[in-house]
């Protein structure tokens, strides 16, 4: 499902992925484990097209993604969720906002079809009923962090990537 293959990047000469060849296949968890600073965000940022390598290719479902432009590379976004380090959520907006934000912002669906989805997404990952809760309302970092897997689900992402998940989702 993504493959990079033969992936270098260098920062103002600094070489950070030397030839990585890397293979996530559908259904599995794949996990990047290195020293802090060896690439494993770089490497994920390639993998979603937040960064493009300076030679080798990055193929998401069968499509070399490094030739795409910039609306192409968008679409192809879609594809992927990013769980947020630390369930970082908005302050300022409730729970339901928080999930929906990604799905507000791309303005395909009616107000009732959000709702459903965030419904459904919550349910998900065990936390139904809580839409309307600010995000300091929630009891620990237990439910922020299942929460920062909802808007993944939310948007029936085929992959979802993380840096440093948290404990309850490691586990
Ligand atoms: N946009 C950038 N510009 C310049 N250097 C960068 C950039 N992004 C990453 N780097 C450098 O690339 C190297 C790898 O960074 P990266 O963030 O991938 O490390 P990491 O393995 O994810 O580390 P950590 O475990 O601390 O998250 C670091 O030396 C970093 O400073
Ligand atoms: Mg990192």
């Amino acid at each position: 499902m993504i493959r990079l293959v033969d992936i270098h990047k260098s920062f103002r000469g600094q070489k950070v992925l030397d030839g990585v060849n890397i293979h996530c296949r559908k259904g599995e968890i794949t996990v990047l484990i290195g020293r802090s600073g060896s690439g494993k965000s770089v490497t994920l940022k390639t993998m979603i097209g937040l960064v493009s390598p300076d030679a080798g290719k990055v193929i998401v479902d069968g499509e070399d993604t490094t030739t795409l432009d910039r609306y192409q590379l968008n679409e192809m976004r879609r594809k992927f969720g990013m769980l947020f380090q630390d369930g970082a959520l908005f302050d300022s907006m409730t729970v339901g906002e928080n999930v929906s934000f990604p799905l507000r912002e791309a303005r395909r669906y009616s107000k009732t079809e959000v709702a459903d989805m965030v419904r459904e997404a919550l349910a998900e990952v065990g936390l139904h009923g809580i839409e309307h809760k600010m995000p300091s309302e929630l009891s620990g970092a237990c439910a922020s962090a299942w929460l920062s897997r909802a808007p993944s689900c939310c948007r029936r992402r085929s992959c979802s990537t993380t840096s440093r998940p948290p404990a309850s989702i490691r586990s």
